[in-house]
C-alpha cells in the first residue's frame, strides 16, 4: 500500500516537472505587452531602448544591457536574434564597453538606444548609438558610431561626438542664422527664450562644436540613403541628418523639426511613399503622451498631428516611450511600435511594450492589447 502511494507520488511529480519544463521551453507563439520576455536561456531579454535589424531571414534586436542599480553601460549594446520575433536567442554582447578608462565607452558611461543598420556597399553593419562621457550626466550629447562584418557583432567603436558642426540646417532661415543674440541674454522658459530657442539660439550656440544629439534612431530610405534622427538643442528640437554613402558620417545636410517642441525617442516607417514619426515628450523616465508626425519627403516639411495613441492610458504611451518601429517583414504595411516601460529603480526590471501599428481614418493608431499576433496584420493584406 505504502510502495504505491509512493510510487503515485512519484508519478505525479514526474508529470509536474515534465509540465513545468514543457511549459517554461514552449515556443512563444504572441506577444505579451509589459510582460516578462525570457530568451532561449530562460533568462530575461535585456535590451533596452532597442532597435532590430532584418538580415538574411532573421531579426536582430539590439538594445542597452541594463543592471540592477544604475543606467549606466558596464556590459554593453546586447544582441537577441530571432526567426519569429515572438522567440529570441542570446546572442551575447555585440558593442563591449572597454576597461580602458580614456575610451570614451569605458564601463560606467551611458549608453543609449542603439540603432544597426546594414551598408550593402561595404557590406558593414553600422551601430550608432546615444553616448554620454563617464561622470559627466547628460552634458557630452554625443553620438557614438561602431561597425562590425557580422550582424550580431563583435562590434568595433569607431568615433564618437557631436554631430555636424559648422554646418547649418538647411531649414534655417538667413536672419535665424545670422542673430547676434545669445543664450545669456534670456531666462530659460519664458516666452522670449521659447521665440529664441525657434529661432535658432542652440543651433548657433554649438555651431562650431556640432550639434547634440541625445535619443536618436537611424533609418535607410527606399534609394539607400541613411538618415540620423536624433534630439538635439537640449532635447528642444528634432535634426534629420544625410549620412555619407558608407553611413560613417555626415553628409552635412540636415534639419530641424518642430523647433521648441521638446521631442524625444523619434522612431520612424514608411508607408506608400510616406513618412511617419512616433515620437515621445521629455519628461525623463516617467512616460508621457506620444505624437505623431508625417512628411513627403524625409528632409521635408514635417507635421504635427495629435496622439496615435486611443483608449485607456493613452495619454501616458500606456506607460511607456517609444524606442523603434519595426517593418515585419514578408508582410505588407506590417510595423511594430517599439517602446519601453523604464524602472530607473531597477533598470533590468523595464520591460518592453511591443503594439501593432493599425491604421483607422486614414491615420496610424496605436492601442492597447494584454496579448496579440502577427495575424492582426493579416487584415491589412
Ligand atoms: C528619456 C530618454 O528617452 C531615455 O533614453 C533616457 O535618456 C532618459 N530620458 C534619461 O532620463
Amino acid at each position: 500500500m505504502m510502495y504505491k502511494t509512493i510510487f503515485k507520488c512519484r508519478y505525479i511529480l514526474a508529470v509536474m516537472v515534465f509540465c513545468a519544463l514543457g511549459q517554461v521551453r514552449a515556443q512563444k507563439t504572441s506577444f505579451q505587452p509589459g510582460k516578462l520576455w525570457f530568451d532561449n536561456n530562460q533568462r530575461l531579454i535585456n535590451a533596452h531602448g532597442g532597435g532590430v535589424l532584418y538580415h538574411e531571414g532573421k531579426y536582430y534586436w539590439f538594445g542597452e544591457h541594463k543592471g540592477e542599480q544604475s543606467n549606466a553601460a558596464w556590459v554593453g549594446v546586447t544582441c537577441y536574434s530571432s526567426a519569429d520575433l515572438y522567440n529570441w536567442e542570446d546572442e551575447g554582447v555585440a558593442l563591449a564597453v572597454s576597461k580602458d578608462e580614456d575610451s570614451p565607452i569605458v564601463e560606467g558611461s551611458t549608453i543609449e538606444r542603439p540603432k544597426v543598420i546594414y551598408n550593402e556597399e561595404t557590406e558593414k553593419f553600422v551601430m550608432y548609438f546615444h553616448l554620454e562621457l563617464k561622470g559627466r550626466g547628460y552634458e557630452a550629447a554625443h553620438v557614438g558610431i561602431a561597425t562590425s562584418d557580422n550582424p550580431a557583432g563583435p562590434y568595433q567603436f569607431i568615433k564618437n561626438g557631436r554631430v555636424n558642426s559648422g554646418k547649418w540646417p538647411s531649414n534655417m532661415t538667413e536672419g535665424q542664422r545670422t542673430s547676434t543674440d545669445k543664450p545669456d541674454d534670456y531666462e530659460w522658459w519664458t516666452k522670449e527664450w521659447m521665440n529664441a530657442i525657434e529661432n535658432g539660439l542652440f543651433v548657433r550656440r554649438d555651431f562650431k562644436a556640432g550639434q547634440m544629439s541625445r535619443d536618436m534612431t537611424l533609418f535607410v530610405d527606399d534609394d539607400h540613403k541613411a538618415y540620423h534622427i536624433y534630439s538635439s538643442e537640449d532635447n528642444l528640437t528634432l535634426h534629420i541628418a544625410e549620412l555619407t554613402e558608407d553611413y560613417l558620417d555626415y553628409t552635412g545636410k540636415y534639419i530641424r523639426i518642430e523647433p521648441g517642441g521638446h521631442n524625444e525617442a523619434p522612431a520612424i516607417f514608411k508607408k506608400d511613399g510616406r513618412y511617419f514619426m512616433i515620437t515621445s515628450g521629455c519628461t525623463g523616465w516617467d512616460p508621457n503622451a506620444a505624437r505623431l508626425l508625417t512628411a513627403d519627403h524625409i528632409l521635408g516639411q514635417w507635421t504635427l498631428h495629435p496622439n496615435p495613441c486611443v483608449g485607456k492610458d493613452a495619454e501616458l504611451t500606456f506607460h511607456s516611450q517609444g524606442t523603434f518601429i519595426l517593418p515585419v517583414a514578408g508582410k505588407n504595411d506590417a510595423f511594430i511600435f517599439m517602446a519601453d516601460r523604464w524602472r530607473p529603480e531597477n533598470p533590468i526590471d523595464g520591460r518592453y511594450v511591443w503594439l501593432p501599428i493599425l491604421f483607422e481614418d486614414g491615420m496610424h493608431i496605436l492601442q492597447w492589447s494584454n496579448q496579440w499576433d502577427l495575424s492582426v496584420f493579416d487584415q491589412l493584406d
